[in-house]
This record gives C-alpha cells, structure tokens and sequence, in this order.
C-alpha cells in the first residue's frame, strides 16, 4: 500500500488486515507506556486546510505512539495567506523532511494530487464531502469489536448524505465487510444520483429503528446542508435520534456519530451519553485504526507490534 485514500476499491481482505492490527494497537494503547519504536526516525506532516479536531489530534497521537516525529502546518498563519500555492506549500514540507502527509482540504481529489506533486505517501483525512477513509476504518473497528463481525448486520446511516464524506467512505467499507447498508435522509440532502452506491435508500429514522447500528450524521452548515431544510425541528420529527425513539431501538444495538455532534438536532443530549451510544470508543479506535495505517504505508514489513 502506498497512499490511503479512498475506501472504495480497498479489498476486504486489505481492509481485514488494517482492522486486524488495529486491535492489536487497540492493546498497545491500554499499555502503561503506550508507545512503541516502529517509526523511529521517520516524521509524519499534518496538513490540515479545514478546520479539525479529533482527527488532527488523533493522528498526531497515532504517530507518536509510532515514535514517528510530527510536523503540523496552520493554514491561518501560513505563507498561503501570502498566495504561497498548495503545490508549494506540498513541495516545502516535502524538502523539510517529512516521511508521509496527512491530508484534509476542502476540494475534493486534492490528496491525490499532493501525492502526485511529492511522490510521499499521501493519507487522506477528508478531502472536500468524498472521502474520509481512516473514519470508515474506525467506525469499521468499533462495529466489529462491538459485534464480532460487520457480515450480515443492518446499518442505517442518517441524515446529511449528500455532503458527507463520512458516509462517502463509510458505505464502502461497511459493504465491503458484509453489512447491509440503508441510507436516511430528506430527498434535499441526499446525493443528486446514486446510481451504483451498494444502498437502499428510506424517507424516516422510524423505518430503521430495528436495525444493528444506527450512524447519525451532523448537518453540514458550512457546505449548505441546512439552507435545504424547512427548519431543524421538522428535520428532528422525522430523523432525529430521541429519547422516544432510542428506546424502541433491539436492546443490542448501538448508535454511532461521527462528531462533532450537534445535540437536541440529529441526537438527544441522552442519547448522546448513553453507553449504547459509541462515540467515544469511535474517536479512541481512531488512534489505533491511524497507527495501523501509518506503520503499513511507512513500517518495515514485519515489525513486531
Ligand atoms: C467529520 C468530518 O470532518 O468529515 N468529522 C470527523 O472527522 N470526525 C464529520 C463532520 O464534520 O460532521
């Protein structure tokens, strides 16, 4: 594997294997010293041209527990403002050092073109509503560590579609894994076309409440997700994830967010505490799920975990 960027054409068994060392890293995480040497010496760049939280965070985490070295750039205070182009800025990181580029913009394909640009492994964490493949890898994670399996289970992804990356790569990792995907959303925020998407598709959160996983997604403001709505209350009656709602849900189920949540929209402030609501194993299998990823693209063959 030389970049990760998309999940749509990772095999399952590439995807198994990622998974696999994932729960090994899972391991190591709960160590004392949750550290170990498998990327001494190389450095890691974080380029980030939107705004992020857990994900930054979770991959500077994801190389240090490596030993790799991290470098982070800060659009905001960066020579872009001096109308420094992305080849560039690419280009400059690139002579500095750095091993591997982490990747978020807001055009889509533009990991694909840094990797082009540098010919360094390229990760991509988010590029424009196309992909997010290392969310789809956590998520992937916290289903199968919940369930055992993803073959077989129902999972119903609600809410924005149409601007989400998140669901982009999700629906692909989870299909690939055996689940049955079904996509819930307004007409207004599901994707123009769908035409060769592995879904089936419904019009509210009540036809889904008997499913395995229920994946709430936030509405995109910043990509217009909300100029489609009537109004968010409207949108709560129809797809939000109640407290009326989570208690009609199989006793074995789990509810899922990517974060950030909007809470009291797509998700109760309860629901959102709940223990049957995984977000927080999601963004700690998220470290592990980066570190598998990084030691695969940047990692000697063999390297013992
Ligand atoms: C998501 C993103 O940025 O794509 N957040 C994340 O990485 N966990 C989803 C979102 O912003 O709603």
């Amino acid at each position: 594997m030389k970049h990760f960027l998309s999940t749509e054409t990772i095999s399952k068994p590439d995807l198994e294997s990622l998974l696999d060392l994932g729960d090994r890293f899972v391991e190591v995480l709960a160590r004392p010293i949750p550290k170990v040497p498998a990327l001494r010496g190389k450095t890691v760049a974080m380029l980030f041209f939107e705004p992020s939280t857990r994900t930054r965070m979770s991959f500077e985490r994801a190389a240090k527990a490596l030993s790799a070295d991290t470098m982070s750039f800060s659009p905001g205070t960066s020579s872009l403002s001096k109308g420094e182009s992305l080849k560039d800025t690419a280009l400059t990181i690139k002579a500095m050092g750095a091993d591997a580029l982490v990747v978020r913009h807001k055009a889509t394909g533009t990991p694909w073109r840094v990797a082009d640009w540098t010919g360094l492994p390229v990760l991509n964490a988010g590029d424009g509503a196309h992909q997010h493949p290392t969310q789809a890898l956590l998520d992937s994670l916290t289903i199968r560590r919940h369930f055992g399996t993803l073959d077989g289970l129902r999972i119903a992804i609600v809410g924005d579609i149409r601007h989400s990356r998140v669901a982009r790569s999700d629906i692909w990792a989870f299909t690939t894994l055996g689940a049955d995907v079904t996509l819930v959303a307004p007409r207004t925020l599901l994707p123009v076309d769908l035409e060769g998407w592995p879904v089936k598709t419904v019009d509210t959160i009540d036809d889904v409440l008997d499913g395995d996983v229920i994946y709430l997604l936030r509405i995109q403001t910043e990509r217009g997700g909300a100029s489609v709505l009537p109004s968010l209350a409207e949108y709560v009656e129809r797809f939000g994830m109640t407290n009326e709602r989570f208690d009609r849900l199989p006793e074995d189920s789990i509810v899922m967010h990517p974060g950030p949540m909007n809470r009291g929209v797509e998700i109760s402030a309860a629901v959102a505490d709940h223990p049957r609501a995984l977000v927080e194993e999601q963004v700690a299998n998220g470290v592990a799920v980066r570190m598998a990823v990084l030691l695969r693209l940047l990692g000697e063959e063999d390297v013992d975990v």
